[in-house]
Formats: C-alpha cells, sequence, structure tokens
C-alpha cells in the first residue's frame, strides 16, 4: 500500500472536480511535523495561481469534493492553503494487518514489469578492484536488489575493462612470466603484475615492440594472444567473483559483458556515423562534434570515436554498448553506477546515440553518478604510504575489528556462531556506511563510526532486529499464529505503525531515484520507534492478552521490515548477536 499515491489520487480527483485541469499536481508529502498531520498537499497554492483563485478558497473546495473518510479522520486548511491530512488509526491498523499478512509486504509491484540494465561494479583486467568500484559494486547491487524485489526483469550488466592496448604489454609480460617460472606463476596480485608490466614496456624497448605487435594480433583474432588474454580475464573475474561472494553482491561470472564483446560491432559504428555526417574525419582521427559541448573557444567540442592508428576508444565502446542494450536486451531503463568523473563522457556518449538514432529518446539512460571514498584527513582514501587500499585488505581489517568487537560484547556465542555474526556486522558495517550517505557526495571511510552500535549504522540495525527477535524467543510465541487485531492505543505505537506502512513509498522512490541511502534512513527511523515503543509500551507484560497480541503483531512487521530492507541493501542479518 503506498499511502502517498493513494493520497495523490484522492487529492487530484477532488482538485479537479473544484476546477482545476487533469494534471494538477496535489504535491503529498508526509508531513514534517504531528501537528501538520501526518501528510500535506502543498500542491493548492500553485494550482490556485493557475486559476487566478485565492488559494484558501480553492482548498475549501477541494476539501467539499474531497472522498476520504475512510482513511481519515481529520483534514484541516493550514497556513496559506496546504491541506493537513490525519490518517485514521484503524485504517494505519488495516494496512500493517495486509502487510503482515502478504508476501511482499503489500508493497506495490509496477503493472507492467520493465527490462532494466544495471551497468556496475566493472573493474579492469589484471588490475585489483579499488575504492571506485566497491562503491559501485555496492550501490548498484543494492539498486538490482529492489528492482529485483518489485519483479522487474534486471538485466546485471558488468562492463568489466577487458578489451585494450593495454593487453599487448599484459600478454608479453604473461609470457615471459610463464617462460621464466613455468606453471609456479603468482598472479594473486594483480596490481604488482600490472605493474612490472608496464615497468617493462616503459623501460625494454624489445618487450615494447612484442607487446604491440601482440596487441594488434590480439585484435586480429590470433588464437594464441586471444588465449593469453583469457588467461588473464579469467584469474581476473574468478578473484572478482570470490569478492562479490564475500561482499554479499549478487554478480557472478554470467553477468560480464565486457568490452570486448562490443568490439565487433565497433568498425562499423564508425562507418555508419561517418554516413550520416555526425562523424568527421579530423587531423587523422574520426571525431564527432557535438554543438551542445563548448570547449574554452567556444566551439563545439569534439568526441573521438578512432584514433589516428585506428585504435578505437571509451566512447566508442560505449556508444556500441548503448545500442546493444536497446537491440538486443530491449531495455527499457539503463542505469550506470560510475564515479561523478564520468558524467561528461556518458552525456556525450548518449548525444551520439540519439543524434544516430540507435536508441530512442523513450529508453531512459541515467547516471547514478557518485562522489569519492576519502580518508578521515578528507582526502582521497589511500594507504599510510599513498597506496591504493585493496579491497580484500580492507574487508580483512573490517574483520578483524568487527571480531574484537563481538566477541567484547557477548563473549558467550560460540564459535560457529560468532563468525557468522563477525561476517554479517563486517561486510555489513563496510557497506552500510557507503549506503547510508548520499550517492552523490564524497563520503569520509571512517572505522569508528561504521563500526558503533549506535546511530545510523549496520551493526545498530542488525542488533534492533535481533531485539526484536528476542521478544519472540523468549515468550516462546509463534509469529504466524497471533490470533487478534492491532490496536493503536498510544502514541508510540501509532508513530511505529504509521511509518511501517511507509515502506512503500520508500521502495518506490528507491526504485526510481536509486538511492539506497533513502531506504537506510528508513529503516534507522525503524528501529529507532521500534526501540521507544518498545521502552514504553510493555509487550509481553501488556494489560491484557487482546494488547499483547497487538503489540506483537507491530514486532513482528518490524522484524519483517527491517529484514526485507536489510536484504534490499545486501546485508545479512543474524538471530541473536
Ligand atoms: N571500467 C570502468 C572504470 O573502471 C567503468 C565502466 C563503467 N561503465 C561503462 N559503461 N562505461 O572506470
Amino acid at each position: 500500500m503506498n499511502i502517498q499515491q493513494l493520497l495523490t489520487q484522492r487529492v487530484s480527483q477532488a482538485m479537479i472536480m473544484a476546477g482545476a485541469d487533469k494534471n494538477c499536481d496535489a504535491l503529498i508529502k508526509q508531513s514534517a511535523k504531528v501537528q501538520f498531520g501526518d501528510y500535506q498537499a502543498n500542491g493548492i497554492m500553485a494550482t490556485a495561481k493557475k486559476l487566478g483563485m485565492p488559494p484558501r478558497a480553492l482548498a475549501e473546495k477541494v476539501l467539499q469534493h474531497l472522498d476520504i473518510e475512510d482513511i481519515a479522520d481529520k483534514v484541516e486548511i493550514a497556513g496559506p492553503g496546504f491541506i493537513n491530512i490525519f490518517l485514521k488509526n484503524s485504517w494505519i491498523a488495516e494496512q500493517n494487518e495486509v502487510a503482515l499478512s502478504s508476501d511482499k509486504l503489500n508493497i506495490t509491484l509496477p503493472a507492467k514489469p520493465q527490462t532494466i540494465v544495471v551497468d556496475y561494479s566493472a573493474p579492469n583486467v589484471a588490475k585489483e578492484m579499488h575504492v571506485g568500484h566497491l562503491r559501485s559494486t555496492i550501490i548498484g547491487d543494492a539498486s538490482v536488489r529492489v528492482l529485483n524485489f518489485l519483479g522487474h526483469n534486471v538485466i546485471r550488466a558488468n562492463h568489466v575493462g577487458d578489451w585494450g592496448t593495454q593487453f599487448g604489454m599484459l600478454i608479453a609480460y604473461l609470457e615471459k612470466m610463464q617462460n621464466e617460472q613455468a606453471n609456479d606463476m603468482d598472479l594473486s596480485d594483480l596490481e604488482s603484475f600490472y605493474r612490472a608490466a608496464k615497468k617493462h614496456y616503459d623501460e625494454d624497448e624489445v618487450f615494447a615492440e612484442k607487446a604491440r605487435n601482440y596487441v594488434v594480433k590480439l585484435q586480429g583474432g590470433d588464437e594464441y594472444c586471444r588465449d593469453m588474454w583469457r588467461k588473464l580475464v579469467d584469474i581476473t573475474m574468478t578473484q572478482n567473483i570470490a569478492t562479490y561472494k564475500r561482499l554479499n553482491v549478487t554478480l557472478s561470472l554470467e553477468d560480464t559483458m565486457g568490452e570486448s564483446i562490443y568490439n565487433s560491432m565497433l568498425p562499423g559504428i564508425v562507418a555508419d556515423l561517418k554516413q550520416k555526417k555526425l562523424a568527421v574525419e579530423s587531423e587523422g582521427a574520426i571525431v564527432v562534434f557535438l554543438d551542445e559541448y563548448k570547449n574554452k573557444e567556444g566551439e563545439p567540442m569534439g568526441v573521438i570515436i578512432q584514433k589516428r592508428d585506428g585504435g578505437y576508444l571509451y566512447a566508442t565502446t560505449d556508444i556500441a554498448c548503448a545500442k546493444y542494450r536497446y537491440e538486443t536486451l530491449h531495455a527499457d531503463r539503463i542505469l550506470y553506477y560510475t564515479d561523478s568523473r564520468q558524467h561528461q563522457h556518458l552525456e556525450q556518449v548518449w548525444a551520439i546515440v540519439h543524434k544516430a538514432k540507435y536508441v530512442p529518446e523513450s529508453l531512459k539512460l541515467e547516471h547514478h553518478m557518485f562522489g569519492m571514498m576519502l580518508g578521515k584527513d578528507g582526502k582521497p582514501f589511500k594507504t599510510r604510504s599513498g597506496d591504493t587500499v585493496k579491497l580484500n585488505d580492507l574487508l580483512d581489517e573490517a574483520t578483524e575489528r568487527a571480531a574484537t568487537l563481538i566477541k567484547s560484547k557477548n563473549p558467550d556465542l560460540s564459535d560457529a556462531e560468532l563468525a557468522q555474526v563477525v561476517d554479517a556486522v563486517a561486510i555489513g558495517a563496510v557497506k552500510y556506511a557507503d549506503l547510508s550517505k548520499n550517492r552523490t557526495t564524497d563520503y569520509v571511510f571512517d572505522w569508528d563510526n561504521m563500526l558503533s552500535f549506535e546511530g545510523n549504522t549496520a551493526p545498530y540495525l542488525q542488533y534492533a532486529y535481533t531485539r526484536v527477535l528476542s521478544v519472540f524467543k523468549k515468550s516462546n510465541i509463534n509469529e504466524d499464529n497471533l490470533d487478534g487485531h492491532i490496536d493503536l492505543g498510544t502514541e508510540k505505537e501509532r508513530a511505529l505503525a504509521i511509518r511501517l506502512n511507509q515502506f512503500d513509498e520508500t521502495i518506490t522512490t528507491v526504485a526510481a531515484e536509486g538511492t539506497p541511502h533513502v531506504l537506510c534512513a528508513y529503516l534507522y527511523d525503524i528501529a529507532t520507534l521500534f526501540s521507544s515503543f518498545y521502552e514504553h509500551c510493555p509487550i509481553l507484560a501488556a494489560e491484557n492478552e487482546s494488547l499483547k497480541v497487538s503489540r506483537l503483531k507491530l514486532a513482528s512487521l518490524t522484524a519483517k521490515t527491517l529484514k526485507t530492507g536489510l536484504d534490499m541493501l545486501g546485508i545479512k542479518t543474524v538471530d541473536k548477536m
């Protein structure tokens, strides 16, 4: 049940009957203060202006037509023409009951599921994943989970950097290592491998010549080079898949749709763009000039799609890729999870694919960008010696810290329980710290904050969840056999109950905008509202049996909501910690 949508329908209907046109916007929002009711309609003023009517007069008229008695017991006009809506307790409770008994917590599923391509993670071959890929991986995966929950056809596209001129040097170096050490080759440290290959390339002319030769051969489909390339991709992806698993990220090998798969499309694209007169030759290269992007001199900016030496670029691949996702995958939406520095790149690619009519304007291309991960010093997150932090090292440290923390909090856990809790808390804390911040801004990575049991953190929510469960465990009551009705007698109960009913509108926002922090804030609210309800309203010691059942039902819905929400974020819960 999406209350916001329901109220929007009801109020718009009344606005139309009061003279507004069909597209009027009721602008229904959750009220910021209790005295303004539960929801507010803020759209009266703008509509009144259009109609040339005093806003309060329009509001009065809207109220006359408003059919809302079944939902609200009080509706009032406030200020210059706001409408405050106070929902009925009985109706709120009824919605809670429906949510409890339906399998997806009564979340409105889209009438027509869409095909949505989610482009995320996208690490590069023969390189260790870095913190930028961590953000893309975690935030992208949360979006995937939310969209999947809603029943969309979600295609995970791991746009791995598995193509380009660097492969000549990587193949030449792999060959050198194989020759020198036979089978005993250690590629586990991809970062040093890449660096060593680069060093040889820069310092050894014979090696560099061979490398350049291998690039040409690889692109020409030479079997030996193809095999060596495959080996590099496989080694990297095996490592990445292990990291995804550790991170509880849903990406698997089948989701790999690397740059290489578009390679065969590139000559055709360049020829076609030339033929359409969108691309021209400029200083030996093939360039698309875009009027909407001006350089410092005020001239249209050029996007190079083929270099003078015949090589293609990152942009060329992304043009082919968007075309493929529309034509072959039949995408309705494509979400790109890359950092904000790639924004212009994507906009230029989209401008080109629109001009070339490779994709229609109706296909929604969305850059769900994010800022950088910073250290406590406010500078880009690095090791003490200034190197990029390896993801696995980061997760090792998280595990160590979580182990110390959990052992001190609960020394009675068995080894098996401890391992499970530590994993959930360590990985959960790292992920949640990222997910809970508005992704568009930079965020500061801070161990103490993310592992705290207080505040908007994973451990706080995971702990809150176990606390709700403990009510049932302590009493030996089965959540699924509660016979009775929810009755909202106190403000604490009411506040929790209404917020529980707002899960739907929260998910709607997250699905549309790819903003998991909205879901985090919501879950945090639920946990704190539960906590204050728990403190003020005895559950097991309630005055009578029916009140006890009512409160147990609220507790049960709280647990289910927390669990479902944390699942959507890719964060594990445990039964005790
Ligand atoms: N591999 C790229 C990087 O490491 C990210 C790819 C993002 N996706 C895309 N379609 N360009 O920066």
